[in-house]
């Protein structure tokens, strides 16, 4: 006998005789009413035991956790709430849990618990839902790209570049611990981190992608990339996934065009594919929403952000013209802006890119050309000699969820910029090299999976939406 799922069975519209099913028991009730699921869908099923006919043993240990593997028929349901149930015929008890001991219990708990018991959070209704759509948002990212001629390119973990120039790595050393390389004044060589060579953990994939968009032409990769930066906030981990497509004969222009389609697309694509996650998740919200006053209150749900985020044009906006609105605008009296910007080149904060999404525009922005000196090394430096043609796309709620750019095509204006930064030639002859053979403009942008994974979840913390997340308090599992 074929093995049925939970989603097979409760979209089925006839009665099955025979059935088989395997699970995990959410709850039983009045020795009778087993709540069962099997990841694959958020909903349970009801399987109903003929307790008369059950030994005792076994119905002690239909507990909440317990493995159960159950035969059966799929009937139409007598209760409300549902069309299908299982009148069970046999249970097996596969794995018992302790219903004193397993802390997943039926009832509320609290996101820092669960962080705690990170191993077991996926059997609530709430983490299995944000991983499927995980899940679902990654495929529709490779279904994208794969759609619209872009190569997957795996670009390495372990380099000896700094992509960003911000000096946020995590270094991986190959050292002998007890007896390592010292430099001439005895101090641990780590020049000498990787056989040779000193090394870390990939902060971006970008600068190795740019090599093969200037042969394959379109290409992406989407892997985890490291910051080392010490930030407790909810939107930043130490170890994050990456989406990053580089094209070449593309223009900012065309990047900007690109990344709306692309965000609307896998947006789309879980709009059509992860209904029922969603309007769990939009229900779960909304009963948070009521514990909040009136005023604070989202104005639209979970599924109509993601809709209005699909049928709307991105603002498109200059840094220049966004300082120009964040000088005149009025905060409201009670929340000033802690930092007001005067001067043109400040970078922006959060709260002053949430005040242009949320308060002022109303919908995802990209802001471009960017002053040049808040920026990184490698964007194309515009006419003026003073901004680059650098985009970040900001969404409400969440603020950056994309960072991306023309990349400098000119060996000599990249040389310079470099000098200025202090970057050696040496470290990145490679890359100088694009320039010098056969260069051409190119563009490519950087989207934070998890903070897609956040918006299309509506979890308000990046701690939530990835399996184990590392942060400087968190690295245990
Ligand atoms: O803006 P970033 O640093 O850009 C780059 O890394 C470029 N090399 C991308 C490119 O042009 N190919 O990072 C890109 C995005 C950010 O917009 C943000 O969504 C996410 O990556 N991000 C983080 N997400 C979680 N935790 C962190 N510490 C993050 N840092 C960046
Ligand atoms: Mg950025």
């Amino acid at each position: 006998m074929k093995l049925h799922t939970v989603a097979e069975l409760l979209s089925s519209d006839i009665t099955l005789q025979d059935i088989e099913i395997k699970g995990w028991v959410r709850t039983f009730r009045a020795n009778r009413f087993i709540a069962l699921n099997d990841g694959s869908t958020i909903n349970n099923i009801q399987c109903v035991v003929d307790f008369e006919n059950t030994d005792e043993a076994t119905l002690k240990r239909i507990t909440t956790g317990a493995a159960i593997h159950i035969k059966g028929e799929l009937v139409e349901s007598q209760g409300k709430g549902q069309s299908v149930e299982i009148q069970v015929k046999t249970i097996d008890i596969l794995g018992d849990s302790h219903p004193d001991e397993y802390p997943i219990q039926p009832k509320k708990h609290s996101f820092e618990f669960l962080r705690e018991n990170a191993h077991l959070r996926t059997r609530t209704s709430t983490f299995s839902a944000v991983m499927r759509l995980r899940s679902s948002l990654s495929f529709a990212i490779h279904k994208y790209f794969n759609e619209n001629g872009f190569y997957y390119m795996h670009t390495p973990i372990i380099t000896g570049s700094d992509a960003e120039g911000a000096g946020e790595m995590f270094r991986v050393s190959a050292l002998d611990a007890k007896n390592p390389p010292l430099t001439e004044d005895g101090k641990v060589n780590y020049k000498e981190d990787f056989f040779g060579k000193e090394t870390n953990l990939t902060v971006s994939g970008q600068l190795e992608a740019e090599t093969y968009a200037m042969s394959l032409g379109k290409v992406y990769t989407f892997g985890p990339t490291f910051r080392a930066e010490n930030s407790n906030t909810s939107r930043h981990l130490a170890e994050f996934w990456m989406i990053e497509p580089e094209v070449a004969f593309m223009d900012l222009a065309g990047n900007m065009d690109l990344a709306e389609d692309f965000m609307k697309s896998v947006l789309s694509y879980v709009l059509e594919h992860n209904m029922d996650d969603l309007k769990f998740l939009e229900n779960r919200l909304l009963d948070e929403e009521k514990t909040k006053p009136q005023a604070e209150r989202s104005e639209m749900s979970l599924i109509e952000k993601l809709k209005f985020v699909v049928d709307n044009n991105f603002k498109r906006v200059s840094y220049t013209e966004a300082i120009d609105i964040l000088r005149n605008s009025k905060p409201n009296k009670k929340k000033k802006f802690n930092y007001i910007i005067e001067e043109w080149g400040a970078d922006l904060q959060s709260e002053h890119e949430r005040y242009l999404v949320e308060k002022h525009f109303k919908c995802p922005v990209i802001l471009f050309d960017y002053p040049a000196n808040i920026k990184a090394f490698y964007m194309r430096l515009n006419e003026d000699g003073k901004t680059v043609r650098a985009m970040d796309i900001l969404f409400p709620g969440i603020g950056e969820i994309v960072g991306g750019s023309q990349r400098e095509e000119r060996l000599d204006v990249l040389k310079e910029k470099m000098k200025a930064l202090d970057i050696e030639e040496e470290e990145l002859w490679w890359y100088l090299d694009l320039r010098k053979y056969g260069t051409a403009v190119h563009s490519g942008f950087g989207l934070g999976f998890e903070r897609l994974v956040m918006f299309a979840t509506g979890m308000g913390n990046i701690r939530d939406v990835i399996p184990y997340p590392r942060t400087p308090q968190n690295a245990e599992f």
